[in-house]
């Protein structure tokens, strides 16, 4: 569905509990018609702490006091054996952009991983260049999840210091993921300080622009000891423009995204949990969400990748939190997805050919 800037502005900021109450109800339908009642599961391995970056917002910021981590290529193995015997279809590969997973390294894991599990293969390991991408492509990886964050340029570069033509290299390494034939996925944290409603309207429709076969988005956390902290007053929107870091209005960019690109994958986040431990899962999957990432990363290293506070609360296998899964999602009548879950949207465009590609090539 189209919607210009103005419509999805207004959908953003209404108070009123029936357009609220429409917006629910519209995602919903749609989620059902276009992408099923089927939630497809991906097992989430959080494989390096390391980060080379200074992201303003973010816990593995690399002067953040941390002990840093970095899975050995057998301990990546094991976790991609356990998300097969969980039954997911997915292995999502995250990673701060860690120079030490060298492109050699991550080629000859997915390689691995691929022959052995033949489970999808999600990457999200951060900017790398484009032959790298190509190698990890080659040797057999499905999707790659990279955020833009936020559609306001200037704000990027705020959050982005030393990088002044940081946003849109970040656009470009988006593009030349779909140039290697990827499931592109990408999205914002919703309510940074100083992100506007009509900057949030322009991401939404960038979803749309950039045609993603998967929208993640959560709301920002404030983390300690993240240079953000520190700037929310200077940086912060005047009060009626600010975007709030709450779980409704995260769900009513959920939702909007769901009805912008019908036929995507939209996981509901670990930062909605965050916010709401309780529901956050379930009101996200009732508003247009359809995919889930459980955290598999090995126990021990599980608070250490903290990006923000309460991630690694979110999901323990010792309190239950697969069978509470199963429930919630019963409850919710809804069922497990059984395949790799491919984005119907990707399979529909014919695979990894671009708009250009596919209009030189068709008679
Ligand atoms: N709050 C919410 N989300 C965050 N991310 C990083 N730091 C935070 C935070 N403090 C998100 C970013 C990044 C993804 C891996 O985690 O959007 O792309």
């Amino acid at each position: 569905m189209r919607l210009d800037a103005r419509t999805i502005e207004d959908w953003l900021r209404t108070t009123d509990p029936a357009a609220l109450a429409e917006l629910w109800g519209r995602a919903d339908a749609v989620r059902h018609e276009q992408v099923g009642d089927a939630v497809h599961l991906r097992g989430l391995v959080e494989m390096a702490n390391h980060c080379q970056r200074r992201c303003a917002y973010c816990g593995l910021h690399r002067d953040r006091p941390l002990a840093r981590y970095r899975l050995t290529p057998r301990e990546v193995l094991n976790a991609a054996r356990r998300v097969r015997t969980a039954g997911y279809g997915t292995l999502v590969l995250q990673a701060g952009e860690d120079p030490g997973l060298t492109c050699g390294l991550v080629a000859e894991l997915v390689r691995k991983i691929k022959a052995e599990t033949g489970l999808a293969v999600t990457l999200s390991l951060g900017e790398r260049d484009d032959a790298t991408y190509a190698a990890w492509r080659e040797a057999g990886a499905d999707r790659y999840l990279l955020r833009f964050e936020t559609a306001d340029r200037r704000l990027y570069a705020e959050l982005h210091p030393g990088e002044p033509d940081g946003y849109r290299r970040r656009l470009g390494r988006l593009l030349a993921l779909r140039q290697a034939g990827y499931e592109v996925g990408s999205g914002v944290m919703v309510g940074l300080p100083g992100q506007t409603w009509t900057s949030l309207a322009a991401a939404l429709q960038m979803f749309a622009d950039l045609d993603l076969d998967m929208i993640g988005l959560g709301p920002w956390i404030p983390t300690p000891e993240t240079p953000l902290i520190g700037r929310v007053a200077e940086l912060g929107a005047p009060d009626d423009e600010q975007v709030t870091a709450d779980v409704e209005t995260a769900t009513r960019v959920l939702a909007l995204a769901r009805l912008l690109c019908p036929r995507t994958n939209i996981p509901a986040t670990t930062a909605l949990a965050v916010l709401d431990p309780e529901r956050g899962y379930a009101t996200a999957l009732t508003r247009g969400a359809n995919v889930i990432m459980p955290n598999l990363t090995p126990a021990r290293y599980r608070d250490d990748y903290a990006l923000y506070p309460g991630k690694g609360e979110t999901w323990r296998e010792n309190s239950g939190g697969e069978e509470r899964l199963y429930a919630m999602l019963g409850d919710l009548g809804r069922v497990v997805a059984t395949g790799p879950g491919h984005s119907p949207r990707y399979l529909e465009r014919g695979g990894g050919l671009t708009q250009e590609e596919k209009t030189c090539c068709r008679p």
